[in-house]
């Protein structure tokens, strides 16, 4: 039976779900899950991409982000080097190689860890991570304390939404029915009754508004398990007039093969399902489990305050100029200002200082 056909079985039982428990269940479900079971991140034949995918100089960027973070605690005998959602793994493996030849002290005291949910992405990021040592865990208390820094790229997007809308008579939720055989949406009263309050007063009659109140616990957890160090979070979104400037367009959205799916609902478990990070509620999140905003920049700033750019020298050979543009190019799209330069990079402290970190210096 497809997930499809479980989900419609289920709301028949028991009633409609939330929006949030339908996204869960998408993305998650321990069968069919697209994260569980299908995941597909990169170029051919996959979904989507991500920086990482893009070639070596994401992670050899982070490697000095994380000699920067290491320098910020003292360098201390053994520090922890964590990538929470590590999709292929292919960061953290670009990261660790950039990291020995950067700075093989830091290297050779660091202890790297990923936190993942997904079997199927932890099996790919054992594969691309063969013969390095490293912890996996599944929840960010199983490593605690975590002296070090925690990267996490594009995991808050593939959290649950509670997707909430003004309706003329007060907010409602969207959830998700069965109706001939198909799923549907409809609005109910909010499921948790903190959700009315998120709204924001200025949002338009007919507005949507997302709540990720996963994303948000997840920070939490995340923040507890960090005794001293940093947290970076990239990702895209906005801050919350940012989005309140989209005029309550939602931004739930699927993608399968690098298109968007035209319906959400459709077909649930074959496609990601994804949405924009509202950063000012992850930073209250971050802030209010004892976090401390040490800076919050672009990606494309961060970048080139890590160096990014200086990578390539000047080859004289023709082959060697060729690779170098080639490289230079996917740089440029790690920058592109209106594509991956513009996702948010949110740095967070704990009883570590603010300053010293190249990439918040621009
Ligand atoms: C969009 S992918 C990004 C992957 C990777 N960071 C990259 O840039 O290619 C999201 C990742 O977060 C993982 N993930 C989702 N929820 C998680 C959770 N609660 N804890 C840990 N990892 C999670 C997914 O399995 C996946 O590896």
């Amino acid at each position: 039976m497809t997930l499809h056909d479980r989900l419609i079985e289920r709301i028949r039982a028991r009633g409609a779900m939330t929006f949030a428990d339908f996204m869960d269940a998408a993305l998650y479900d321990p069968q069919d899950g697209y994260y569980t079971t299908k995941a597909a991140i990169g170029f051919d034949g996959a979904d989507f991409l991500t920086s990482p995918e893009l070639g070596p100089a994401f992670g050899r960027a982070l490697a000095r982000a994380a000699i920067d973070c290491w320098t910020g605690i003292g360098k201390p005998a053994h520090w922890d080097i964590v990538e929470a959602g590590a999709g292929r793994g292919i960061l953290m493996r670009d990261l660790l190689e950039a990291l020995a030849k950067e700075r093989a002290e830091a290297a050779r005291t660091a202890r790297p860890a990923i936190v993942e949910v997904s079997p199927r992405l932890r099996e790919q990021q054992a594969l691309a991570l063969e013969g390095k040592e490293l912890r996996w865990a599944s929840v960010a208390h199983a490593l605690a304390p975590i002296r070090g820094v925690v990267f996490a790229n594009e995991v808050l997007d593939a959290f649950p939404v509670h997707v909430l809308v003004r309706a003329e008579d007060g907010v409602r939720e969207v959830y998700v029915d069965a109706k001939d055989g198909a799923l549907v949406e409809t609005l109910r009263a909010p499921s948790h009754p903190d959700l009315r309050y998120r709204v924001p007063d200025s949002l338009p009659v007919g507005g949507r508004w997302e709540v990720s109140l996963g994303a948000e616990s997840w920070v939490a957890q995340l923040a507890a398990a960090i005794a001293q160090g940093y947290l970076v979070i990239i990702d895209y979104g906005g801050e919350e007039a940012d989005l309140l400037a989209r005029g309550g367009a939602g931004t739930v959205r699927g993608f399968s093969r690098h298109r968007l799916v035209a319906d959400a609902l459709a077909a649930p478990g074959d496609h990601d399902l994804t949405a924009s990070v509202n950063v000012t509620a992850i930073r209250r999140a971050a802030e209010g489990a004892g976090l401390t905003l040490a800076g919050m920049t672009t990606q494309r700033d961060a970048l080139i305050g890590l160096g990014v750019r200086e990578a390539y020298g000047r080859p004289t050979a023709p082959i060697d100029q060729l690779r170098a543009a080639s490289k230079r190019s996917a740089i440029d799209v790690l920058l592109e200002p209106n594509g991956l330069g513009a996702y948010t990079v949110l740095c967070f402290a704990k009883d570590a200082p603010a300053d010293g970190l190249r990439f918040l210096a621009r």
